[in-house]
């Protein structure tokens, strides 16, 4: 089917894998039930794969990608670009998709297309943008010549979050680079993280075997996907507790190999007493709130000086209490179901936990199904678990600092550090405050939740290894090769 054909008819066929070109049935025994968070709906039944399938899918990458890589710029980047047409054109679908399957509203899914676009469009400029380096040599009449390469076959391991952005955010650079995939999606994205895309770039041209799907429980097929002699490459995001055992599986086996890691986060929002508090306000709101608070750098935890606090408490307040709770599906709905019961119980543990240890909760809401509405919390400290923990939830605590130096000193109180944010009206304050921050991302008046495709994008501490986006990115997916050139003979000492 051609890439600007646009009277296509929705993708099917989502009950199966897609190994060396091919949709084929799982072989295990066990089946994915996939279902639609907010009302229970059965969406597709997927026979999960064996790990004979996986050797397949790593056979087919293998193979394929010998040929790719010897593919001219042009040729790989038109792949990229036909995709980002077909996504243009089935935006209704795949929106369609991310609200059904991972509990998105309107809102989240449409953010989550455009990043997920932004992102296919910069890997369709990064054929072009390889190149390697000539370098003088300290040995006479020698020529040191530096290639960047690509580096193979990439494991790829995305969660349920943003599947199709997170996903698209390793698959798309690997690919446009000259590599092949062999991508595990979430189990409880399996189509929107995963299958879909294989949909979009099949329809988009690329060559079969390039990109393999592998649908599997990740406790049941997750280290062998990792610990495999093919990939040279593990691009893994989610948990900081998976991704700590996926670097030791990646170190520590048969066969070493490099990792990229975007973990956990634990994001904090400071509010300093010059700040605009009403778009302080709306911005903690939606940085927040959005996706349910279900994102690696939402905001974790608000931070606001003593002198504004109690203004800002009243005013996040009234402002959280008008957004719409529930149907992710309606346009108005800013707050919609949680992913999975598990995640729903561990948001309840964190209510009880919290006021347990003495926050004072000023909004709660009845948990109705899988939808847990806006819980905030004041009177939290820096030692609660709130603080110290990721929430990956609608629930918020506000903290109080005593002044600017007691805001950065909370702020950095963290084993993570992937994104922050500040508010204040004075930009030198804000810059000497961001710079003072130990994350790989600061954003002066604006939400945590940032992902521009040229920005680098990744953490410190905790939060992971490596950085997304732009050059960063393409270096992360390729490998470098010095060779050089003894030009005449050369004298050696024996
Ligand atoms: P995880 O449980 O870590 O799952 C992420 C992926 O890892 C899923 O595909 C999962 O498969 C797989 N997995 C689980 N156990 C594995 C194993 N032993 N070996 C290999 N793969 C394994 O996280 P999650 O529940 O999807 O997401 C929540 C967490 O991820 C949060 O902490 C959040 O901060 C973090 N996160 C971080 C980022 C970034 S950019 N830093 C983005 C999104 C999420 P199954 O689904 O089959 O279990």
């Amino acid at each position: 089917m051609s890439a600007n054909n646009t009277n296509t008819s929705a993708y099917s066929d989502f009950h199966l894998q897609y190994i060396a070109g091919e949709w084929q049935k799982g072989k295990d025994d066990s089946v994915n039930t996939n279902t639609n968070p907010y009302n229970g709906d059965e969406l597709v039944k997927i026979q999960q794969a064996t790990e004979e399938q996986l050797n397949e899918a790593y056979e087919a990458a293998s193979q394929a990608q010998q040929e790719w890589a010897k593919q001219t710029p042009a040729a790989r980047a038109a792949v990229l670009y036909n995709v980002v047409n077909i996504l243009d054109q089935r935006q209704e679908e795949i929106i369609d998709w991310l609200i059904k399957e991972s509990g998105s509203t309107r809102i989240k899914a449409t953010v989550e297309l455009s990043t997920a676009r932004a992102i296919t469009l910069e890997a369709a400029t990064f054929p072009n943008r390889v190149h390697g380096e000539i370098r003088p040599s300290n040995t006479p009449d020698k020529e040191n010549f530096i290639y960047r390469e690509p580096i193979g076959v990439v494991a790829v391991i995305s969660p349920w979050n943003f599947p199709l952005h997170l996903t698209q955010r390793s698959i798309a650079p690997a690919l446009a680079l000259g590599n092949a995939v062999v991508l595990k999606p979430a189990s409880d994205t399996p189509v929107t993280g995963g299958l879909l895309l294989a949909k979009v770039f099949e329809e988009a041209g690329l060559p079969k075997g390039l990109l393999n799907v592998v649908v599997g429980s990740g406790s049941e097929i997750g280290d062998a996907i990792v610990e495999h002699k093919t990939p040279s490459l593990v691009s893994f995001t989610g948990s900081t507790s998976v991704g700590k055992h996926i670097g030791e599986l990646a170190n520590g086996g048969e066969y070493i190999k490099k990792v990229a890691l975007e973990l956990g986060g634990n994001s904090p929002f400071v509010v300093l007493k010059d700040a605009d508090i009403d778009q302080a306000v709306k911005a903690a709101a939606f940085g927040k709130f959005l996706h349910q608070g279900q994102i690696c750098i939402a905001i974790n935890r608000i931070i606001v000086e003593d002198a504004l606090y109690d203004d800002f408490v009243t005013r996040f307040l009234e402002h959280v209490k008008t957004l719409q709770v529930g149907d992710p599906d309606k346009m108005e709905t800013a707050v919609g179901p949680i992913i999975n019961e598990k995640q729903v119980k561990s948001l309840k543990d964190k209510i009880a936990k919290a006021q347990e240890e003495g926050a004072k909760m000023i909004l709660s809401g009845e948990i109705k199904g899988q939808v847990v509405p806006p819980h905030i919390f004041t009177d939290v400290t820096r030692e609660m678990d709130l603080s110290r923990n990721e929430v990956f939830g609608p629930l918020v605590g506000i903290i109080r600092a005593k002044d600017e130096d007691d805001a950065l000193s909370i702020a950095n109180d963290s084993m993570y550090g992937l994104s922050s944010a500040v508010f204040t009206q004075d930009l030198a304050k804000g810059l000497r405050f961001a710079r003072g921050i130990k994350a790989g991302m600061t954003h002066i008046n604006d939400i945590s939740v940032n992902d521009d495709s040229n920005a680098p994008f990744g953490g410190e501490k905790n939060s992971g290894i490596g950085r997304f986006n732009g050059e960063w990115v393409l270096e992360e997916f390729t490998r470098l090769h010095w060779i050089s050139v003894q030009h005449q003979p050369r004298e050696y000492p024996f």
